[in-house]
Parts: C-alpha cells; structure tokens; sequence
C-alpha cells in the first residue's frame, strides 16, 4: 500500500488531500504542527484510520527534513507521493500596509514552507525509483489576480519554483505537478457556512492527479466545478 506525506495536512486544501489519498486506498503520513492540529484532522476525516502523525515545525529548516530522517530511519512508514499546501495569511491589507515583519512571516508560512518541504524530500523520492512516484504543490490564482497583495506575492514565488520543480523532473521517476487553483476552498463545515467549494468535493482532482500517470510536468486548472470532475492541464514545457 503506497503512502502519501501530506505536509500542512490540516488545512483546507491539506484536507482535500489527506480525504483523495484515503480515497484511492492509499496511506497518509500526516505532518502536523501539535497534538490540537492532529485532533482537528480527525475531526475532518471523521476517523484516523490510515493517518500517521508526525509532528514537526514545517516553518523551520530542519522540520520535513527531521520527518524523513524518521523514515530513513524506519521510525515512520515510507512515502511514494508528497503533497504540499503550507499557507499563511488571507489578508487584504494593501502592499504600503504590509510591515516587514509581515512579509517575513507570510514568505516564511507560504513560501519557504513549501520550499523546504520540496527540497528535502525530494532527493528520498529519487533515491527509492518508484516509478509512480508522484509531488504535487497548491498553489493559487492570487499569484496572477493580485486582489490580496501578500498571498499574490507567496503565490508568485510559488509559481517559479513549480515551474523550476517541473522543469527538474522531467524525466525522473518523480511526476512533479502544480495544481492551480482559481476559486476558495474550505473544510466542509466552513465551507457551507461561507457558501464556497467543501474540501470533500475539491479532494476529487488530487484523486485524479494520482492515477493520471499521463500528468507530469503541468500546471493543472482548478477554475470551474467542471474541473473538478475532468482534470484541464498543459504541460510546463
Ligand atoms: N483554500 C483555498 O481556497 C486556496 C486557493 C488557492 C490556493 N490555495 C493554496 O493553498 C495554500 C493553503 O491554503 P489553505 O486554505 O489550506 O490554508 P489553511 O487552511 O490556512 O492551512 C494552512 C496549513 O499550513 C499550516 N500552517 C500555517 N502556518 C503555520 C505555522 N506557523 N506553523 C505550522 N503550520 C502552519 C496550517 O497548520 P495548522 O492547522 O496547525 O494551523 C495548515 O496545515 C495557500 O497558501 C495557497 O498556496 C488555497
């Protein structure tokens, strides 16, 4: 049974993916901040059955690379796939708003997070040739619409290194992709109560991408419902 490392696992989009990866009989290897992030998770599965927690501080520089020392080490389960989603603020305060130590803590919650997070797993995934080896990372249509400035920038940022990820992993065991995503998706509970996406439907495109092999190197398009149900996507290059 393969095994997906979900890395900000009890977020919205983090929630989607730990439900696709339960969904297409596959374990999850959860890494989550504390004991109240971990019983948040459950909350949202509704069960842990399948769910293996690793707690780590994914902010830190040592916090994935710390996780994957445990798997090397043969204290957690091995992973095939890697799912990232880490984000920080959804604020609106405008770019002569946005003090330094604002800009530092988003790039570090939304950015660095997500780069540490490829970058010190990635090496694992190529070393265990997996040939259905799979890396998948969130990222939004803030980067492009830049209606909420900081997480238009983190976005941005995001951007390049999928592109960067992508262009790596052309030809390695590792299907790299980034999943764009043009509309808000929220914990189901929330979600009703805001009148947006339910991570229960959004988990659907994370299923797809996994058992799509033909996805590799792409941008795929979350922008309608419609895309939800039939994967859209174009190769990078
Ligand atoms: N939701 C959307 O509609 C949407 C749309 C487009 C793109 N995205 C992309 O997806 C990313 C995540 O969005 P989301 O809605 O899932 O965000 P979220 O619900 O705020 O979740 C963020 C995740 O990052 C973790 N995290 C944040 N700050 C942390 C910290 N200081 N230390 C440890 N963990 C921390 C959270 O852990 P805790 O649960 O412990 O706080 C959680 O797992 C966004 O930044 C963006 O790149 C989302």
């Amino acid at each position: 049974m393969e095994t997906v490392l979900v890395v900000g696992a009890t977020g919205n989009i983090g929630v989607a993916a730990v439900m696709a990866a339960l969904r297409s009989k596959r374990n999850v290897l959860a890494v989550v901040r504390n004991q109240t992030s971990a019983d948040k998770l459950v909350k949202h599965i509704g069960s842990s059955k399948g769910i293996t927690f690793a707690e780590a501080n994914v902010l830190s520089d040592s916090g994935v690379k710390g996780v994957v020392d445990q798997v090397r080490a043969g204290k957690l389960p091995a992973f095939q796939h890697v799912f990232s989603s880490v984000g920080g603020q959804y604020t609106t305060i405008s770019l002569q708003e946005i003090t330094t130590e604002t800009l530092h803590s988003n790039m570090k919650a939304s950015f660095e997070s997500n780069f540490f997070a490829y970058r010190d797993t990635i090496g694992y995934l190529l070393e265990q040739k997996n040939p259905s080896s799979t890396w998948t990372l969130c990222t939004g249509a803030q980067g492009e619409l830049a209606l909420r400035p900081m997480p238009a920038m983190t976005q941005g940022a995001l951007f390049s290194m999928s592109t960067a990820a992508a262009r790596e992993n052309e030809k390695t065991n590792v299907r790299f992709n980034e999943l764009y995503l043009g509309f808000r998706v929220e914990v189901d509970q929330d979600a009703v109560q805001h009148g947006v996406t339910k991570s229960s439907e959004f988990a659907n495109v994370y299923e797809l991408i996994l058992g799509s092999p033909e996805v590799r190197s792409a941008r795929v398009r979350v922008d309608g419902p419609d895309d939800i149900r039939t994967l859209k996507y174009h190769r990078k290059f």
